[in-house]
């Protein structure tokens, strides 16, 4: 059976020639980076190096890049350190669509005291910058919004929301975890104080991640250990991770107009193809939008059930995102955009990598329409009553 995998929104194949990079970090130049001997050296200078490739593809001073185990780990710095920076604004600001990594470290703070705004969002999952300025104030302390959605693809006007965040004296924070290096990402341009990402989006290895912290970012620690990474994010670092992450980060950018021209066509493919099909929709816009997500409601059909049956002809979908597949409620994201609960129940994401074949595509559309058809004659579904 042909085996197809869609499900690069939730993690994607590391790379033949990042592996090739990190093992010899795994064997032989094993050092510790903070020892001072010539093992120690290796493992610094990888560290550095790879410090140099990422802030290479953020457009920032390596000194501003920080390696933390994953974009997860990431946001939670940015949030939580931020609001425990010590200044005296007791107000965030973020998105109803954010991955929960954001959300519930920003409800964590508002349990514990801070005043939380959550924006709403428009049917395609577009934060409005009007929304932003409505509700800022001179009492922010911070505003963080994605630059790009892990369920529907839907990419966010970061320089505009930024701006007026900024306008208030507030910090912004963006979670570029599904957008970087898949859209261009410069943190000058963006103009952006604090910016996440993660290893495993881009082909690199999981448990890796970096914060941008522009120079000057009001931030405290919040783990205590060796002072590693400035302090940032203590622990002996995933040497081996790090230098996986810059150079799936250094590939990816080089080839990001290449590779995502291409995604991008297969990805109008498949939504082309499935709209054909009555009963199937697109959440999200169809611009601006990651090249990379397709993601539809099926009317008659349970995203779950969907999933597994195509698992067993071989496609690898989701429905949402991979941390809420095991929840019984439908994903937050799309019961933000409007759908109701069965709709958002009726799900199905699909997203490509440079690794998605033309045959891949050819095999999908052959098979989602015969498997939709099979599940909605299961459940006597009636179209036209729908
Ligand atoms: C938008 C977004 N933020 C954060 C994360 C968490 O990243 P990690 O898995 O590296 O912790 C993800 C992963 O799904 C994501 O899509």
């Amino acid at each position: 059976m042909r085996r197809v995998y869609l499900d690069n929104n939730a993690t994607t194949r590391l790379d033949a020639e990042v592996l090739d990079v990190m093992m010899p970090y795994l064997q032989e130049s094993y050092g510790n980076p903070s020892s001072l001997h010539w093992l120690g050296d290796e493992a610094a200078k990888a560290l550095a190096e790879s410090r140099e490739r990422v802030a290479r593809t953020l457009n920032c001073y390596s000194s501003e890049v920080y390696f933390t185990s994953g974009g997860t780990e990431s946001d939670n710095i940015a949030i939580t350190g931020c609001a425990l920076s010590g200044k005296d604004r007791k107000r965030i600001i973020t998105s109803a669509v954010e991955h929960s990594a954001v959300l519930d470290t920003c409800y964590a703070l508002q349990e514990r005291g801070w005043e939380l705004t959550v924006l709403p969002v428009d049917r395609g999952g577009l934060v409005n910058p009007h929304d932003l300025e409505m509700v800022i104030d001179d009492d922010v302390l911070l505003v963080s919004i994605m630059t790009a959605n892990n369920v529907i693809g839907t990419i966010q006007p970061i320089e505009e929301l930024a701006a007026i965040a900024h306008e208030h004296g507030a910090i912004f924070h963006t979670d570029a975890v599904q957008g970087y290096c898949h859209i261009p990402i410069d943190v000058q341009a963006m103009d952006v104080d604090m910016l996440s990402v993660s290893a495993h989006k881009i082909h690199g290895p999981k448990g890796v991640g970096a914060l941008y912290v522009r120079d000057g970012t009001p931030l405290s620690p919040i783990m205590y250990g060796g002072g590693q990474e400035g302090g940032i994010r203590p622990s002996t670092e995933n040497v081996p991770g790090i230098v996986g992450l810059g150079k799936a980060a250094e590939l990816a950018y080089e080839n990001m107009g290449d590779r995502e021209r291409r995604i991008a066509l297969l990805r109008d493919r498949i939504i082309d193809g499935l709209l054909e099909v009555e009963g199937i929709h697109l959440n999200g816009h169809r611009s601006p939008r990651l090249a990379n997500n397709a993601h539809f409601r099926i009317d008659g059909v349970i995203g779950t059930d969907l999933v597994l049956a195509l698992s067993d002809r071989g496609i690898a979908a989701s429905t949402a995102s991979a941390c809420s597949a095991s929840s019984p409620s439908p994903s937050h994201v799309l019961m933000a955009i409007g759908l109701t609960w069965e709709q958002a129940e009726s799900s199905l994401r699909l997203g490509l990598s440079h690794h998605t074949t033309s045959e891949d595509v050819d095999y999908v559309l052959e098979m989602i329409p015969s498997t939709v058809r099979m599940l909605r004659e299961a459940k006597r579904f009636n179209l036209s009553k729908a």
